[in-house]
Formats: structure tokens, C-alpha cells, sequence
């Protein structure tokens, strides 16, 4: 079997993880594309190097054409300004909606068989409009977001309850921005609920509930939280992390049911949107969505998070794009 080859459209912070993990687990062939000249073929040549101590038998390439992207099966995007301290996503959207388009159409012609996952904020905007422009079926085009969102959200809730994060299970729903809808009810650590833990930790429902709102505010504000640190970017580990989590389970054909940024027709009562929803991921991409009874507050919740991402599209729509 032919070795797959996995096109990276953006080789900075989030490229360069992107690229080193895709070796460390031999998913394929990496080419890595950024249009400032010589920084893909300085990353890869640096990652490539380390191949024998890492025992990796894939090639990590880089470019400056789009050319060589030319027949890749998987396609991951990064291409884009990250926020900077005080920035919202949404503040990123006519620089980024606009290298989005360039690369839509370049992605068009030379991979025009490939699976996409877009990580380039705002998100649920630039993967509506990477579909958009590229005319794919909206199966091949996903959002990472909602992989990292709940990986936050359950890194926050194993340390609270001192238990490994292994064992613990939370999904977040909706756009990636403030109004994103960590679900709190299906949290659970090996199928024990989350609440019922904090409730005996606390012995005090009041207390457990101002504990789980605190996890969920900073679940929300985790971006920022990690952008004020950094101060010159964004999150990179664990965006690069969580694409390849999708990756794996579309090129090796997992049927995992992730959290994915995936076209709504209808499910959970939205209809022609990107939105972050649990959907099964294999070789044909999101393979379906997977839906869940929300109760009221939950529904109006994502309610609002899609009127969010409606918002963005419909600024889009205003700048012509
Ligand atoms: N085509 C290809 N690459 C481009 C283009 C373009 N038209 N314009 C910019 N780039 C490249 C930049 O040269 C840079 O190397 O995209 C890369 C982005 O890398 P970083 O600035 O390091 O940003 P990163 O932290 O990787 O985040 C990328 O993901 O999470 C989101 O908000 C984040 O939108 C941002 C994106």
C-alpha cells in the first residue's frame, strides 16, 4: 500500500507540531507549504534530521508551490494570523477569510481528492468558506475546535478531581468562540457523572455547581488564558495535537466519535452550517453526525452559539467573500 501523503497549508507554530507528530506516528509522507520563502524547507529539513533517533521512515518536505501538494490524501490548515493578546477569533476574520480563499483554490486544483481539517481561526468561518470556494462535498471539509475545546475542558475537571484524565470523558459543543457549549451533564469519569463526584467531594450542590461553572468559564477562555502567557501568539501543541487525533482516525479509518466542526442539514435543528457537533470520522471523512438529546438549556445554549457563527458568516457575506 502506497504511503499516504498529507499536505500541512501553513508552517508556522501550529505547522511546525503538526509535521513532527504526523513523523513520530508515521501517518505519510509530509510537504509542508508556506508562502514565506525557505521557513517549510528549514522546519522539515530541522524535523526530517531527527528521523533516526526517532526511527520515522516517512519524508517531511517543505515548499513554496503549490504544486507539490499535488495528489494529497489529507490536507491540514493552518494558514492565517493567530490572535495576539486582547484579540477575539472573530478579530482575525477579514485578514484570514481572505488567505483562506487563495488557499481553497489552490487546495482545489492540485488535491482536489483530499480530506481538509481547517484550524485557522476564526474557525467555523474558514471552514464555511473553504467549502465555499472549493466547491467539496462537505464531508471532506472539518473544523478542529471542538477536539481541543473538550481536551481543555477535561484537563480542567482531572485536576480538579485528582483522577487521571484519562478516564475522563467531556465533550464541547458549538462555535469556537466565548459562546462554545461545554455539556456538563454528560461529563463523566469512567461513566460515573462529574457532577455526582463534585457533589461528594463538596457535599454541597451550591458549591459543586460554582466549581463546575468556573471549569466551564475557563474552558471558554482557555485561548486567551494560554495568548496572555505567550504574549507573541497563540495555542500550538494542542491545536497541533488534536488535528492529528482527526487525522489518524480519518487515514487509518477509525470511526471515532469526536467533537468536530461538521455541516449541519437539520441536526440538532441547523440547517447548512458548520458547527461543532460529535460526528463519526473515517476514510470518507465525517461519516455522520451524531446527535444527542439536549434539554432546554443546553439546546439554548448552542442555540446561541450557532447565532455566533451565523453572525461571521453573515460578515463574510458583507466583505464579499
Ligand atoms: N498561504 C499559506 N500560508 C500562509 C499564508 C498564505 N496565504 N499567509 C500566512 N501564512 C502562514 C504564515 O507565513 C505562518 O507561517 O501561516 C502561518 C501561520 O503560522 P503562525 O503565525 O505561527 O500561527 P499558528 O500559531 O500556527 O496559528 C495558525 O491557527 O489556531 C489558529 O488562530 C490561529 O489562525 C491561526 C492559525
Amino acid at each position: 500500500m502506497a504511503r499516504k501523503k498529507i499536505a500541512l497549508i501553513g508552517g508556522g507554530q501550529i505547522g511546525g507540531v503538526l509535521a513532527q507528530l504526523i513523523a513520530l506516528k508515521q501517518l505519510g509522507d509530509v510537504v509542508m507549504f508556506d508562502i514565506i520563502e525557505d521557513l517549510p524547507q528549514g522546519k522539515t529539513l530541522d524535523i526530517a534530521e531527527a528521523s533516526r533517533v526517532d526511527g520515522f521512515d516517512v519524508n517531511v518536505t517543505g515548499t513554496n508551490n503549490y504544486k507539490d501538494i499535488s495528489g494529497a490524501d489529507l490536507v491540514i490548515i493552518t494558514a492565517g494570523l493567530p490572535r495576539k493578546p486582547g484579540m477575539s477569533r472573530d478579530d482575525l476574520l477579514t485578514t484570514n477569510a481572505k488567505i483562506m480563499k487563495t488557499v481553497a483554490e489552490n487546495v482545489k486544483q492540485y488535491a482536489p481528492d483530499s480530506i481538509v481539517i481547517i484550524i485557522s481561526n476564526p474557525l467555523d468561518a474558514m471552514v464555511t468558506l473553504f467549502q465555499k470556494v472549493s466547491g467539496f462535498s462537505h464531508n471532506r471539509v472539518m473544523g478542529q475546535a471542538g477536539m481541543l475545546d473538550s481536551s481543555r475542558f477535561a484537563t480542567f475537571i482531572a485536576w480538579e478531581l485528582g483522577v487521571s484524565v484519562k478516564d475522563v470523558n467531556a465533550m464541547v459543543l458549538g462555535g469556537h468562540g466565548d459562546t462554545m457549549v461545554p455539556l456538563i451533564r454528560y461529563a463523566n469519569v469512567n461513566s460515573i457523572p462529574v457532577m455526582e463526584m463534585l457533589e461528594r467531594k463538596y457535599k454541597d450542590a451550591a458549591k459543586a455547581k460554582e466549581v463546575i461553572n468556573a471549569m466551564v468559564e475557563r474552558t471558554k477562555m482557555a485561548g486567551g488564558e494560554v495568548i496572555k502567557l505567550l504574549k507573541t501568539g497563540s495555542a500550538y501543541y494542542s491545536p497541533a495535537s488534536s488535528a492529528v487525533t482527526m487525522a489518524e482516525a480519518i487515514l487509518l479509518d477509525e470511526k471515532r466519535l469526536l467533537p468536530v466542526c461538521a455541516y449541519l442539514n437539520g441536526e440538532f435543528n441547523v440547517k447548512g452550517f458548520y458547527v461543532g457537533v460529535p460526528a463519526v470520522l473515517g476514510s470518507s471523512g465525517v461519516e455522520r453526525i451524531v446527535e444527542l438529546s439536549l434539554n432546554n438549556e443546553e439546546q439554548a445554549a448552542l442555540d446561541n452559539s450557532v447565532k455566533a457563527v451565523k453572525g461571521l458568516v453573515e460578515d463574510m457575506k458583507r466583505l464579499g467573500l
